[in-house]
């Protein structure tokens, strides 16, 4: 169902979702900060594999990418200028840690990060970090990676390195984005850093990566009982292709991996058994009191939501026998994502009576349009105006339905480095002219700072 204008529910305001709801963009270190030498900074896995060939779109990297390590007073004024009263960032591990371990720290970096939450502070927004965003040391890919248990527990040192330094000034804190990508975008389909694969290895990888999302909790609390400390997960709702037995049971297989892998450890209820059965020899090496450790208390959890996947039975493609499909006649953003507010409100509406999760944040959600700039200079970017609408109307409606939504961020604040796609791909609710670094706001910009002023 193609939403329609009326969707976007013009009379919503601001007060409509009370005044504590956090409202805020997002980013993170690698698709923004550039700078990857400097003051430093180790080599990430990211920096490595944009060396590798027709692994990037143009061959593209983030050495420069949004120069956000040079130009970050700048990007908050931006953000100021939005009049939101949140920022989610991550921190980039290798500028901390350059060789991964917590023994050898890099000062500046802390300095840098310290800076940028002064920054923050000054202008009366709430610093969100995030302290996973995929930028693996390399010296800790070198020793084994995601796949070596022992990287959890270098993440947890890291982890309590950032908060000795930021923890007087920073209290919510997001251990990992998106642990499907880091594991299975990295480590089975290659399409992310470090570019393998190879299932039972990204099995292994995600098991670890779990684990240190709880380790590093415990480092958090250890050092701030009051920290606010959650996951951000990156989750889809599910439809079958058909109403056939064999493709519900292929959403059944592929919900495993996509959105129950993550879910069910982290409320206690360990892997799902029907994914363990399927994994067969390949299933992760479990050691006593890992589940414990996952399950870990936290305070709120993450919902990074872009879209739903439409999910047929593949008898020849294992291990999950199950393919994602693109469904006929509906709206897609210029990436073919499908465009559907109704699946934000299925999915908050599933971990709230499915897990009894809350408080709930939604801490990625956002577009990609071939956005230029005008004859008179402006970005009219009407589709992701739109998009931004109508998922925000959505959001009001799962609130209104009793789930337990306390906050949302745009993705993203700029035009950033896409990953694999490189710069091709634009998210930003400001655009980012990427030969001269210019930032100017799309109309998307516009009406989200229009919206919050209301
Ligand atoms: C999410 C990532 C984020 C960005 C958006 C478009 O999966 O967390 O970094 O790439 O997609």
């Amino acid at each position: 169902m193609i939403p329609s204008e009326d969707d976007t529910r013009a009379d919503l305001r601001r007060s409509d979702f009370g005044a504590d709801f956090r409202w805020g963009c997002a980013t993170s270190a690698y698709q923004i900060e550039g700078a990857v030498e400097a003051d430093g900074r180790g080599e990430s896995i990211w920096d490595r594999f944009c060396t590798l060939p027709g692994r990037v779109r143009d061959g593209a990297s983030g050495a420069v990418a949004c120069d956000h390590y040079h130009r970050w007073r700048e990007d908050l004024d931006l953000a100021r200028d939005l009049g939101v009263n949140v920022y989610r960032f991550s921190i980039a591990w290798p500028r901390v840690c350059p060789d991964g371990r917590g023994a050898r720290v890099n000062p500046k970096a802390l300095e840098f990060y310290s800076r940028l939450v002064d920054g923050l502070l000054e202008r009366g927004i709430e610093p969100w970090v995030t302290l996973y965003h995929w930028d693996l040391p390399q010296a800790l890919q070198e020793a084994g990676g995601w796949n070596r248990r022992d990287t959890s527990a270098h993440f947890a040192d890291y982890a309590d390195v950032v908060s000795r330094a930021l923890g007087d000034r920073v209290r919510r804190w997001i251990t990992h984005n998106e642990p499907w990508s880091s594991a299975f975008h990295g480590h089975w389909d290659g399409q992310h850093a470090p570019g393998m694969r190879n299932w039972r290895i990204a099995l292994q990888a995600c098991h670890h990566i779990l684990l240190s999302h709880g380790l590093a909790s415990s480092a958090l609390r250890a050092n701030q009982p009051a920290a606010q400390i959650g996951i951000s997960l990156g989750l889809h709702p599910l439809r079958p292709a058909s109403s056939s037995a064999e493709d519900l049971a292929a959403l059944q297989r592929h919900d495993g991996l996509r959105n129950r892998w993550f879910l069910d450890p982290l409320y206690g209820r360990g892997y799902p058994t029907d994914i363990l059965v399927l994994c067969g020899a390949d299933k992760p090496r479990i050691e006593p009191g890992d589940l414990e450790k996952i399950a870990t208390p936290t305070d709120f959890v993450g919902v990074n939501y872009y879209f739903p996947e439409t999910v047929v039975d593949a008898p020849g493609a294992p291990p999950l026998r199950a393919r994602v499909v693109q469904s006929p006649q509906v709206e897609r953003t210029a990436l073919g994502w499908e465009v559907s507010p109704g699946g934000m409100v299925e999915l908050l509406r599933r971990l709230h009576d499915d897990y009894q999760a809350g408080p709930i944040f939604v801490t990625e959600n956002g577009s990609c349009y071939d956005d230029a700039p005008a004859a008179d200079g402006s970005i009219p970017d009407s589709a992701r105006r739109r998009y931004l609408a109508l998922h925000i109307a959505a959001l009001h409606q799962a609130i209104a339905s009793g789930v337990d939504v306390r906050g949302y961020f745009a993705w993203s604040l700029l035009d950033n480095f896409e990953w694999a796609e490189g710069y091709a791909r634009r998210f930003g609710l400001a655009y980012v002219d990427f030969k001269t670094l210019e930032r100017r706001w799309k109309s998307s910009g516009h009406w989200y700072r229009e919206f919050l002023a209301r």
